[in-house]
């Protein structure tokens, strides 16, 4: 049996978010590349700086920097406030969410990148998660090279998700393992615990391409995946049984 996965489908370009209202939900979608000349010094706060200043590559340490600064741009739009302005906290096991003034306006956000992409996911209340994973499809093209032996990563599934594994061709297993992946990590990072939990705890039921179910002891996910750029698998979550059909664009200078 193959996972299905989402079609290659690109989001729409957009400047400036429209509002945020309640029970919306908005994905955006950045080739962080396209900012790598912005130094982003006078947005990002000196813990991000500092952060962010420890790779040793200077094409990630951007790449950091455009994801925290385009969050916090995105964050100010929303909020009527400037990137500079906006008080972003984390908590224990590193989810950051709006503090102190931005914190009044109940704007759930998370962020995730993979090598030149990065994606970011807004809710108005409900608690929300993002994973993106961006393979080079061809050698030289942008992107990580895809993984090597996901059977072994596989094998810390649930038995019934790691069984589905068996007698893949390497393409579908590829394929199979990015979708349940993204899932997992997408629903771990709403719930906020991210790779502290177990994999097997948080087994993936799929209802068809695009969508599906992460169960977690008592708690549910909502799970959506996209393929916006070829090479690429993005998976939003947000908490209990359903989800808002998600407002979807890829951020432009
Ligand atoms: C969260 C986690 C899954 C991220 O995995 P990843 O694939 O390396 O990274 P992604 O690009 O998908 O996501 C990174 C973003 O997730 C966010 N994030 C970090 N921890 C998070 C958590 N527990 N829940 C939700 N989001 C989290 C951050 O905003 C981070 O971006 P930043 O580094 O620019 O701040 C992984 O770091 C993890 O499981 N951590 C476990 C919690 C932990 O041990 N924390 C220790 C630090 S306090």
């Amino acid at each position: 049996m193959t996972i299905p996965e989402p079609v290659v489908r690109p989001w729409p370009e957009a400047v400036v978010p429209p509002p945020l209202l309640a029970g919306h939900l908005h994905l955006w979608l950045a080739h962080l590349d396209t900012w790598g000349d912005v130094s982003w010094e006078n947005v990002l706060s000196a813990t991000e700086i500092a952060r962010t200043s420890r790779y040793r590559f200077s094409v990630d340490r951007d790449r950091s920097r455009a994801g925290r600064g385009l969050l916090r741009t995105l964050l100010a739009e929303y909020l009527g406030t400037t990137p500079a302005e906006v008080a972003i906290e984390t908590d224990r096991f590193g989810k950051p969410h709006l503090a102190g003034a931005s914190s009044a306006a109940p704007i759930a956000f998370n962020l995730s990148g993979s090598a030149h992409l990065a994606i970011f996911a807004f809710t108005k209340g409900a608690a929300v998660g993002v994973d993106i994973e961006a393979f080079a499809m061809a050698p030289g093209s942008a992107g990580k090279p895809p993984p090597r032996d996901v059977r072994a990563i596989a094998a810390r599934f649930a038995a019934d998700e790691a069984a589905l594994f068996q007698g893949l061709s390497a393409a579908d297993a590829t394929a199979a393992f990015l979708r349940i992946w993204t899932c997992k990590e997408a629903c771990l990072k709403c719930h906020g615990t991210g790779l502290q939990t177990p994999l097997d705890e948080i087994p993936i039921t799929f209802l068809d391409d695009t969508r599906g179910l992460g169960r977690l002891a008592g708690d549910c996910f909502t799970t959506r995946s996209y393929a916006p750029v070829a090479g690429s698998i993005a998976t939003v979550a947000i908490a209990g049984q359903g989800m808002p059909e998600p407002q979807c664009w890829t951020l432009v200078r």
